[in-house]
């Protein structure tokens, strides 16, 4: 679990050969580990949902599906790409701060949980319905982690769900709705946190809040989300997250909060996704400027923007050429400056060289900027098995 590379330098070699470059290729044996240890180190009592946003490849969440996962859905587009799975009902949710109103007509159809982000979503659903209807209140709590790379970004002010002191207002106004009720909590305030300590940290304060909740407002909770940001290594020497760790806290916190008699949700995207991709590029030209040794590559932040947004580069690797500790600035093809994908230290290097960028199953090309400059869409390869 959680090497920093799906797929083995001649397992690069053959898809680089087979499919051409740049690529993306994902692991069907490395989703089902990750999904399987994680489930197994878990109580029975918190179900896993899989946050599509990270990568909503259809042969992943296929995968994902038929290992149990329920699905985080955050757009119409992923409502869909979830709907085509005909999962029995009840294992989606539907999350994001603005949902068109096609978005909600669409998950109320497909009777989907809402993740409501304030009065104003519950005013909608309540209009739209004409049956009672459970929804999950998001709450933007008043604490946080040290986030290193801002994605949620902290307790400051937010975009996402209602702020905690807002609650007891929002309860009060919500007493006028006819059919919605307000069964779930959810809350999500890491991402990529690799300390199950911190996690579970977050989640004992999100449990403390659903009781006052529950103590002060006699709100029932069905579910409690706990949103995603289970993390992964991107470098080596980086610990992977405890995953024993993080179920056994879960347990203890379960067994601490005797009133709560629902189910946790945890939605993990990139802690599922992210370890089953590598993205192939081959070296284009190497460029020496000013001391600097540019290796500029077939793609770049058109393909890979995580390292542009966060300043962490994903672990890559030279294909057959070996360990080197060669200070390298990786460029893209794009035409401005911004296009990098890290500093980096690989072997001597040539044109036509391939580079592998592991754990590039999430947060990869569908977070990329593919329409910038207008190269061609880079193939996206679904290695079910391991190849022979
Ligand atoms: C509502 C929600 N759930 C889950 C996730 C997945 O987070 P991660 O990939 O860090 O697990 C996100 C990511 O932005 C999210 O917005």
């Amino acid at each position: 679990m959680t090497d920093l590379f799906a797929f083995d330098d001649g397992t690069c070699q053959q898809l680089a050969e087979a499919h051409g470059t740049p690529c993306f290729a994902y692991s069907g044996t490395v989703a089902e580990a990750q999904f399987t240890a994680l489930r197994a180190a878990l109580p029975s009592r918190v179900r896993l949902a899989y946050a599509v946003k990270a990568n909503p490849h259809p042969a992943l969440l296929a995968r994902f599906a038929s290992l149990g996962a329920s699905f985080d859905c955050a757009s119409i587009g992923e409502l869909g790409r979830v709907e085509a799975l005909r999962l029995p009902p009840g294992r989606t949710f539907f999350a994001g701060p603005g949902k068109r109103e096609e978005e909600l007509r669409k998950a109320l159809a497909m009777g989907v949980r809402v993740q409501a982000e304030g009065f104003e979503d519950l005013a909608r659903i309540d209009a739209l319905v004409d049956r009672e209807t459970a929804v999950n209140l998001r709450v933007h709590p008043a604490f946080d982690i040290d986030e290193g790379n801002r994605i949620i970004g902290g307790s400051g002010p937010s975009a996402f769900g209602v702020d905690e002191e807002e609650v007891p207002a929002l309860l009060m106004r919500a007493t006028a709705l006819r059919h919605v009720r307000i069964r779930g909590l959810h809350v999500f305030a890491a991402s990529n946190q690799r300390d199950a300590s911190k996690l579970l940290a977050i989640h004992g304060a999100v449990l403390d809040l659903a009781k006052r909740l529950h103590q002060q407002h006699g709100l029932a909770f069905e579910q409690i989300d706990l949103g995603g940001g289970l993390g992964i290594p991107y470098a080596s020497g980086q610990a992977p997250l405890d995953v024993g760790a993080l179920g056994q806290g879960l347990s203890s916190l379960l067994a601490a909060h005797p009133w709560f008699t629902g189910e946790l949700i945890l939605e993990p995207g990139r802690f599922l996704a992210g370890p089953t991709g590598v993205y192939l590029a081959r070296v284009v030209r190497l460029k020496a400027s000013r001391g600097t040794r540019f290796a500029i590559l077939e793609g770049g932040i058109n393909h890979l923007i995580r390292p542009l947004l966060t300043g962490e580069p994903f672990p890559v690797k030279a294909v057959g050429r070996g360990e080197g500790a060669l200070p390298t600035t990786l460029a893209g093809p794009l035409c401005t400056s911004l296009d990098r994908l890290g500093e980096v230290l690989l072997p001597e290097l040539a044109a036509g060289d391939l580079l592998a960028f592991g754990s590039t199953g999430a947060y990869g090309l569908n977070e990329g900027m593919t329409h910038f400059l207008s190269h061609p869409v880079p193939p996206e390869i679904w290695v079910g098995d391991p190849l022979s």
